[in-house]
């Protein structure tokens, strides 16, 4: 959701801000404000819109303040406007706050400052913070940030300044990440570390109900009750050159184009071929327990989600457990029967997603193990799991997920394989799986080499108001990816539906208006899909198939065909996703949308 980064050093906060917020925009892009100070006082600006529109208020000023704080909003409370973007800060503009995540008490903290005679200028649940801060400050800000928050309720990570106190920031959290960077004289506090991972590379986390005082020289964590913390720095491991967009117009279809290399990643050092197994270093301090498991409950949302259903299929297949795929978001408010012989996995990209984070506490509580598949090394997920493994898939920055679609694809095949080789999977079924998966890579760009084709069959189809997609088994997670994908990119209506519901409602909306994209591979299920195609076309619905290299019948059943290498079962929903990706993309380019950044979305789900 939101983002947050802060200076304080020697060199001029102002550019270091506005080039955080540039890298942490797709966190959100509503609106934009920064503030520097000083001793004689604080500069403030606020816009509506993107960073560069902040970027250009301040152009050609001389701001020489090396303190400052600065933020890019998702709007919750309040609509996108100046007056509600951040920072906010107390009617003398003495105090600045900037804040990710949601103050839920707000209305009843706001109606006690007005009854005092505060008058709020936004409709946002933060300004509560700062007249607060205000309100308790008596000796310095970091007791006044400590009062206030131990009198909210919610989620926050915040930073604030006092113009008093020009060389300090104070920080803290509580279900919103809070990293800081650790420079030469100089600190950074950010929401991110894709913010400041540019300045430095020594870090440290605060976790929840912690809070830190940073100073160009010094930091200082300690809990919302004072008790001091002492923590090491991390080294991080980044490489800016995977974040910028090279020679591609958009960093979607950039992830989409490095894919091969993605699912190479993720292979890199776990396959074990000659054992007919994969090595997890991450899952090796609990394997005996792992391999005990009764119960694996996948949790995740989004596009993890559905990497999750396919997930489920795959240790249908490959191991005797019995494995659930719960929404994150309504696992965390069931009644759950858990204990140590079940496994949580929680598949997230970011690792902050709230009702992911929130559903492995959950399952924590009730003693089941948590195991986390992540992309974003040392986020909360990856650091609150028990155990788990990364995606390595480098920074994904489009707002839609791709690259890390078909990374957890490949990473829970291996996991699967893992427990599965214990079971009853053979060694000769273990060495087809990898073998395949050995050809993946170089299958996946021959299917890019061919994007020409998704892009001609967008141009004929993107003025459509609706689409639909289907597949069944492995496929009908990727017919749900496919239109979560048009849908979220290119503002075309688009519902993906397993094949065999058609009848029981779907097909009523068939007519040669509504076409079809349903992905038909060679599998148990080819001929209920051909059927399935046939009733469609019977109602005058055109369709699309993504059909098995080879299957010329399918060129007779459906109006166009999109061909894919043949693969191991298990892998096909990693090619047949990703023309999917492409369809999805040509058509919002075609629309003209905002590929990378589409509209009241963000990258990171840090609320509820
Ligand atoms: C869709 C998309 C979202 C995320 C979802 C979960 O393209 O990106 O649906 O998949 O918000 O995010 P993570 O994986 O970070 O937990």
């Amino acid at each position: 959701m939101c983002g947050i980064i802060g200076y304080v050093g020697g060199k001029k906060a102002a550019p270091i801000l506005i080039n955080g917020l540039k890298r942490l925009e797709y966190r959100g892009y509503d609106s934009a404000g920064m503030v520097t100070i000083d001793k004689n006082g604080a500069n403030r600006f606020r816009v509506v819109g993107r960073v560069q529109n902040l970027d250009k208020a301040v152009s050609g000023l001389d701001l020489n303040m090396t303190c400052g704080i600065a933020h890019t909003r998702w709007a919750t409370h309040g609509k996108p406007t100046q007056l509600n973007a951040h920072p906010h800060s107390d009617s003398r503009e003495r105090f600045f706050v900037v804040h990710n995540g949601i103050i839920e008490n707000h209305s009843k903290l706001r109606a006690q400052l007005e009854s005092e005679g505060v008058v709020f200028t936004s409709e946002t649940d933060t300004e509560v913070l700062v007249h607060l801060i205000d309100k308790l400050h008596e000796t310095n800000l970091e007791s006044a940030v400590e009062k206030t928050l131990q009198l909210v309720e919610g989620t926050f990570g915040i930073a604030v300044v006092c113009a008093d106190e020009p060389s300090k920031i104070v920080c803290g959290r509580r279900g919103s990440p809070i990293v800081l960077g650790v420079g030469n004289q100089e600190m950074f506090v950010a929401s991110d570390v894709s913010a400041i991972v540019q300045y430095t590379d020594q870090v440290i986390y605060l976790e929840d109900n912690e809070m830190a005082i940073v100073t160009p020289n010094d930091y200082q964590i300690r809990t919302l009750d004072n008790k001091p913390i002492a923590r090491e720095t991390l080294q991080i491991d980044w490489n800016l050159e995977e974040e910028g967009m090279g020679t591609f117009p958009h960093y979607m279809l950039k992830e989409i184009f490095e894919q091969s290399t993605t699912v190479e990643n993720a292979m890199r050092g776990r396959v074990m071929l000659n054992e007919g197994s994969s090595m997890l270093g991450g899952l090796q301090s609990k394997i005996d327990q792992i391999k005990k498991l009764k119960k694996i409950v996948i949790v995740s949302c989004g596009t993890s989600y559905h990497a999750g259903m396919v997930g489920r299929c795959i240790f249908e297949q490959l191991t005797d457990i019995s494995v659930d795929v719960e929404l994150a978001s309504e696992f965390r408010y069931r009644k759950l029967r858990l204990d140590e012989t079940t496994g949580v996995l929680a598949i997230s990209q970011s690792g902050e997603t709230a009702d992911t984070l929130a559903a492995i506490r959950e399952a924590r509580r009730k003693g089941a193990l948590t195991i986390g598949l992540v992309n974003v090394v040392g986020s909360t997920i990856a650091r609150e799991t028990d155990v788990g493994v990364y995606c390595h898939a480098g920074p994904e920055i489009g707002v839609a997920s791709t690259k890390i679609f078909v990374s957890q694809l490949v990473i829970l095949n291996l996991m699967a394989l893992l427990i599965g080789r214990y079971q009853s999977i053979s060694l000769s079924e273990g060495v087809d799986l990898l073998r395949a998966m050995g050809e993946i890579p170089r299958q996946i760009q021959h299917i890019l080499s061919r994007a020409s084709v998704l892009e001609d069959l967008a141009r004929q189809y993107y003025k459509v108001s609706s689409f639909l997609f289907i597949g069944r088994q492995l496929h009908y997670p990727v017919a749900l990816e496919g239109a979560l994908k048009l849908k979220e990119i290119s503002y075309i209506h688009a519902e993906g539906y397993a094949a065999g519901e058609m009848k029981h409602g779907p097909i009523s909306l068939i007519d040669a208006q509504f076409p079809t994209m349903a992905v038909v591979t060679r599998d148990a299920t080819y001929e209920k899909m051909v059927s399935n195609i046939q009733e469609i076309r019977a109602r005058s619905g055109p369709v699309i198939a993504i059909a098995t290299e080879g299957d010329l019948h399918i060129a007779d059943v459906a109006d166009a065909v999109v061909y894919i290498p043949d693969t191991h079962e298990l892998l096909q929903p990693i090619l047949s996703v990703i023309p999917l990706q492409l369809f999805s993309y040509y058509c919002a380019l075609y629309r003209g949308c905002e590929i990378d950044k589409p509209r009241n979305l963000a990258k990171s789900v840090t609320v509820e």
